[in-house]
């Protein structure tokens, strides 16, 4: 996230949670950047996954959005009025943009949460770079009264589910070290742990240092020679190789 992003949302965060909850909030994310700044990062074979045996019916309601338009207004002001509202609907405009979708999972007809996926490439500088048929999964959240229900691992489940009929790569997703909730919540989903990291971009050159991707290698080896996710980063990108 960009300075003037980060002083916007903390901005709108003094405003909404006055000084003390703002100072407590600004020292946790430094405690977070400096000593948990480590990802974890996880894949998925999208087009191995089994259809689900499970009555369609029963399960929550999951939306695809690719455009604003077909966004109801309520469901677009309870995503964007979480943090910076003006921000929030800069980064969707922009999302849409590069060819994101955004999915939304409903309860009872209310949003309980929603996720984004982009096919071929990444919003920001990624670990490492991705294939054409690949499709990265960021930026989900569930809202705070529908936490520790499942919610996450249904929506990312089903996401998986439906791009298995469309895509033929490998869908990745990561979490902070810290991120403890999502971190569990991904153990509930296909999805299959490949490796931890950090990344730096300096002076709009993105430098990742592995911590571990070994893993992937000892029980993949053979998928991943072929795979896309052994791909190196883009010229001058200073993205290492996941297999180094
Ligand atoms: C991470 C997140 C998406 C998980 O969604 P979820 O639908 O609650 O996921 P699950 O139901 O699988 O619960 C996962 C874990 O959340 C934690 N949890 C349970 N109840 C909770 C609650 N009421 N509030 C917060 N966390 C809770 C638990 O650690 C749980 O794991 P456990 O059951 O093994 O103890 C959600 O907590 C969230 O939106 N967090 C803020 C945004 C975020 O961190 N997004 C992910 C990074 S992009």
């Amino acid at each position: 996230m960009s300075i003037s992003s980060s002083v916007s949302r903390g901005a709108d965060y003094f405003k909404r949670n006055g000084l003390l909850a703002t100072l407590h909030r600004a020292g946790l994310a430094a405690r977070r950047a400096l000593f948990s700044s480590r990802m974890v990062l996880f894949y998925c074979d999208v087009s191995t996954l089994k259809p689900t045996t499970a009555d369609l019916q029963s399960l929550p309601k999951v939306e695809r959005h690719t455009n604003q338009i077909d966004i109801s207004p309520h469901d677009l002001q309870e995503i964007t009025s979480f943090w910076s509202p003006k921000l929030a609907r800069r980064r969707i405009k922009e999302r849409f943009e590069l060819g994101a979708s955004l999915w939304l999972i409903k309860l009872e007809d209310k949003l309980a949460g929603y996720g984004w996926t982009l096919q071929g490439h990444t919003v920001e500088p990624h670990y490492f770079r991705l294939g054409t048929d690949d499709i990265h999964l960021f930026d989900f959240h569930v809202f705070p009264k529908y936490r520790g229900q499942g919610v996450n691992p249904s929506l990312v489940g089903s996401i998986l589910r439906s791009l298995a009929a469309e895509c033929q790569g490998r869908a990745f997703i990561e979490a902070a070290e810290w991120n403890k909730a999502q971190l569990a919540s991904l153990r509930r989903t296909p999805f299959r742990y490949c490796g931890s990291a950090r990344k730096f971009t300096f002076l709009r050159r993105t430098m990742v240092f592995w911590h571990e991707s070994k893993t992937v290698e000892r029980e993949h080896g053979k998928q991943l020679n072929q795979a896309s996710i052994a791909a190196t980063g883009g010229q001058g990108s200073g993205i290492s190789d996941l297999r180094r």
